[in-house]
């Protein structure tokens, strides 16, 4: 947050218009309308939405694509609790597949999982990291489901030069305080495909009948709820959409020279990468021999005084500690519990906390580096010397 997001949050309190849809007394400054055309710009796609969080965008999007009762939504072992809610949240079960050393879906055990249920598989870009959108698209189309893309944690990012949240049918931002485009905040749907769109727009703002996003529809209303962005939202999302190129170069940057300098150490081995040049570096991420190793190598960080860390300790980003999912609880309403649904009955979807060895495995082998922008050459070399040195230690 810098003087250009306070000037455009003031700009917008001054206006006294905060309503997205503007006030007819006092005109409209349409910052959530450009932010979205902004938005839908830089990823060359046709339309976003933007709405009130990473989730709700979730759960726009499945609504936009139909998903409901019966159907099986395929998501990671390894992602934040919310990417397996949103299934749970339109009726639909969340199937939880195996990541790989990349910390991402294992396209082999997506395979595995797709049965005739399958509508949806949902790659999400953990940490900043790429997931394998060509072999997740190639499956993708090979078995008729459609590809939700969870962007949450990688806004700015790119696979194979195209963006991501734009390759899959539909993409779903995180603009919340952690995020490298933050509001506080927010989140946003984008996608190429008009009935996606249209009918997210409706589930996002039950009253849209009102407003002048009601006017552009090519699906019938149905009933929706309210996941409305205001107007301080999208005057302070356009300015960070305007920094998050500059922000993430220097990420990379960072990256690039840690990598260089530790590439041919003999007890270092970096996690596997679809695309290093597309990834936000938000991390540096290593993979140990053994969960007793990694642990040995953030005692040694500690002891030179850099903070790393392992994803197995990420709470409720591990699916073993999705207790909603992990005890059945879908809902607080049994009738509207998507685990005891009648149309869900015949899903061989199982929930336990062992049932992805090879996620729990990789994620307590792994450590991360957080990356900051703001590191000058001489923070970047203080963590070159604490892995060296960690590392010699083990
Ligand atoms: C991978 C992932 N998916 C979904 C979400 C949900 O986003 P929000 O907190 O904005 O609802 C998050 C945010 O923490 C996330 O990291």
């Amino acid at each position: 947050m810098g003087e250009a997001e306070v000037q455009a949050a003031a700009r917008i309190l001054r206006s006294g218009v905060l309503f997205r849809y503007g006030d007819p007394k006092q005109g409209h400054p349409n910052e959530c309308a450009k932010f979205e055309r902004e938005l839908a710009r830089k990823l060359g796609k046709k339309h976003a939405l933007l709405v009130t969080s990473g989730t709700a965008a979730l759960i726009c999007a499945l609504a936009g694509m139909e998903v409901g009762p019966g159907d099986e939504v395929i998501v990671p072992g390894y992602t934040f609790i919310a990417s397996a809610l949103a299934p749970l949240a339109v009726g639909a079960l969340p199937v939880i597949a195996e990541i790989d050393e990349s910390l991402t879906l294992d396209p082999a055990d997506v395979e595995a999982k797709l049965s005739a249920r399958t509508k949806v598989i949902m790659p999400v870009h953990m940490c900043g990291l790429p997931a394998d959108l060509a072999a997740i698209r190639r499956l993708a189309r090979r078995h008729g489901v459609k590809v939700l893309e969870d962007v949450c944690q990688a806004g700015g990012g790119s696979f194979r030069g195209r963006r991501l949240g734009s390759l899959g049918d539909a993409g779903a931002f995180s603009f919340n305080f952690f995020k490298n485009i933050t509001a506080g905040e927010g989140g946003a749907v984008v996608t190429d495909d008009p009935r996606i769109f249209s009918r997210a727009i409706i589930h996002h703002d039950g009253g849209l009948g009102f407003w002048e996003h009601g006017k552009k529809l090519s699906s019938p209303l149905f009933a929706g709820w309210n996941f409305r962005a205001s107007e301080l939202q999208g005057a302070i999302l356009r300015v960070q959409l305007r920094r998050i190129d500059g922000l993430l170069k220097r990420n990379r940057a960072h990256k690039a020279k840690m990598m260089s300098a530790l590439a041919d150490h003999p007890k270092l081995t970096f996690i596997k990468h679809h695309d290093l040049a597309g990834d936000c570096a938000n991390v540096l991420g290593f993979y140990f021999p053994s969960e007793k190793k990694a642990r040995a190598f953030i005692a040694g960080m500690a002891h030179q005084g850099v903070w790393t860390w392992t994803p197995i300790d990420s709470g409720r980003h591990v699916y073993s500690n999705w207790e909603p999912v992990m005890e059945q609880r879908g809902s607080y309403h049994p009738a509207l519990d998507s685990f005891k649904r009648p149309e869900n009955r015949g899903s061989k979807a199982r929930y336990t906390p062992d049932m992805c060895p090879q996620t729990l495995d990789v994620l307590s082998r792994t450590v991360f580096l957080d990356i900051r922008p703001e590191w000058k050459a001489a923070d970047v070399r203080k963590r070159i010397r604490a892995c060296e040195a960690a590392a010699g230690d083990l």
